[in-house]
């Protein structure tokens, strides 16, 4: 028994925030604010917004990360990602890399 809690346990930190993966649900609500350039469906109708849909998760996650530590210089992009957390981050981008 003891040894079930601790699994149970170690179960538990795994699915901590930290660790957690994105969440395509989450994300989808999330990715309210950004539909107005990348498209309702991550399919963009403006040429200089790039389609979201189908893209890699930790492409997405590594490139918003870069325009929030403003690594990748974009005076569009920058401000939507200053906001995001890292658990926004993976929440929108396996929303997008589902679509
Ligand atoms: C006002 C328009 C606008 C909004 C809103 C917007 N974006 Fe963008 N996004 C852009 C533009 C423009 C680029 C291209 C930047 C560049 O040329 O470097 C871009 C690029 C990106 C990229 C990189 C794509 C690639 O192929 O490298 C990601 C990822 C991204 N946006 C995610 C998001 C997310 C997530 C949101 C919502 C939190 C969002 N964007 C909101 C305009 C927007």
């Amino acid at each position: 028994m003891k040894k079930l809690m601790t699994a149970a346990a170690a179960l538990a930190l795994l699915s901590a925030p930290a660790f957690a993966a994105g969440d395509a649900e989450a994300g989808k609500a999330k990715a309210a604010v950004c539909a107005a350039c990348h498209g309702a469906e991550g399919i963009s109708a403006v040429e200089i917004y790039p389609n979201l849909a189908g893209q890699k998760a930790a492409y997405i996650v590594s490139q918003l990360k870069a325009f929030k530590a403003g690594e990748r210089n974009n005076a569009i992009m920058a401000p939507m990602a200053m906001p995001l957390s890292d658990q926004d981050m993976e929440d929108l981008a396996a929303y997008y890399a589902s679509l």
